[in-house]
């Protein structure tokens, strides 16, 4: 028998208390031996809850019960959520989170401290909600070399930019939607400004590459500066724009890592990828492209991905399972400015001076576009390239377009 304490009583926190309730009899038939939930911890107190007795205010009541053997972090962000963890696996207990900030920024110390500890830290929900991924990357996958992950990775950026493309709604109506459905960050900036992503993507490469790759390596755009004229000279294309996240091997063994808008190509299946849904492809020397595909937010899938680590964590009591990477380091990362791709490049410019600058371009129409309005795509070149040849440009959108 296990006993559990859940840390953070929000939205994933109160997920995990119901699914725990509701689907009791089914874990403990599966775990031989059940799971029962003794605590909650939050600052608040929740009167109306079926969960009322038992949330408590004090971490140490937790930390200090041995029947407690394992910890649910659903705090969210790298304070208070970091310190509990690290005293939880002090304490010999295992800790499950969906807290990809901790994560990706103290993964590896972390991990460190758990094994040091004879514990479990597991950390399927940090990336795509309810989709299996981490242990599929690790595992499963375990006898290829990954050249490539690359995905979408944040179901509100994702909704946002499907609502504007199929209802054409502004993006301050698609994020409100978006935050009534409860899929966006306590504070959305994370999610639109790509943060989100950053971290997800950090977890993925660490685990596909092996060592510790941190958010401030990751140079991050997110989708603020998507606008419906890019929305529409994409469709005018076949294209749709997506935010991804994507680590790339490069043949000098570094990773790049990036985070921006791509205009993907309408039969290339990340552009099918719609709503919150998430989707990561990875691909491997052996198997080449697989791709992982689900509701990447939300209360409940991502409730189903941490219930899934506490029966792991239960039921390896005493093998505890490592889904760990090594240290990180300056030289495991170089800046992504060497990929080469085409590029959608929106400019306050003639098609001529559009010409004159970047040589072979494919020019792109909307209807309404202002007459000093020019997208074009261009032809394949490295990010520095392209900087420098826009020197002097007025250019509004540059986003990358996703090559197979
Ligand atoms: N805000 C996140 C998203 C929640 O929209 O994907 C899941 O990590």
């Amino acid at each position: 028998m296990s006993k559990v304490a859940i840390l953070g009583f929000g939205v994933v926190g109160s997920g995990v208390a119901e699914v725990l309730q509701r689907n009791g009899a089914h874990i403990g038939e599966k775990l031989h031996g059940s799971v029962e939930l003794k605590y909650i911890l939050d600052v608040r107190d929740f009167p109306q809850s079926p969960f009322a007795d038992r949330i408590i205010h004090d971490f140490a009541i937790i930390e200090r019960d041995p029947e407690v053997d394992i910890v649910v972090e659903t705090i969210g962000g790298a304070r208070a959520a970091k310190e509990f963890t690290q005293r939880a696996l002090a304490a010999g207990k295992s800790v499950v989170t969906s807290n990809k900030e901790l994560v990706a920024k103290h993964g590896f110390e972390l991990m460190e401290l758990a094994q040091k500890n004879g514990v479990s830290y597991l950390y399927e929900a940090s990336v795509g909600g309810g989709i299996p991924i981490i242990r599929p990357l690790k595992q499963c996958l375990a006898a290829n070399e990954i050249t490539e992950v690359c995905g979408i990775l944040n179901g509100t950026t994702n909704y946002i930019l499907t609502r504007m493309i199929r209802a054409g709604l502004s993006f301050d109506a698609a994020l409100k939607e978006a935050q009534e459905n409860g899929y966006a960050e306590a504070d959305p900036t994370a999610d639109i400004e790509g943060h989100d992503a950053c971290r997800k993507i950090c977890i993925l490469a660490s685990l596909a590459f092996g060592r510790h790759i941190d958010p401030e390596q990751v140079p991050t755009e997110g989708i603020t500066n998507v606008s419906l004229a890019d929305v529409a000279y994409a469709d005018s294309c076949g294209r749709k724009l997506k935010l991804l996240g994507r680590a790339i091997r490069g043949e000098d063994g570094r990773i790049r890592a990036f985070v921006a808008p791509h205009l993907v190509e309408g039969e290339n299946p990340l552009a099918g990828v719609e709503d919150v849904f998430n989707a990561i492809t990875v691909r491997g020397n052996a198997i080449g492209d697989v791709m992982f595909y689900g509701r990447g937010a939300g209360k409940l899938p991502t409730a189903s991905a941490v219930v899934a680590d506490v029966m792991d964590a239960a039921r390896n009591k005493d093998r505890p399972k490592y889904l760990d990477w090594g240290p990180g380091g300056e030289s495991v990362t170089a800046p992504p400015d060497d990929v080469v791709s085409p590029w959608y490049v929106r400019a306050e410019a003639s098609a001529d001076a559009l010409r004159g600058a970047l040589g072979e371009i494919t020019p792109l129409a909307r209807a309404g576009a202002p007459e000093n309005e020019t997208a074009v795509l261009t032809a394949s070149m490295p990010l520095g390239e392209l900087k420098s040849r826009l020197a002097g440009v007025k250019a509004h959108s540059v986003f990358r377009v996703l090559e197979d």
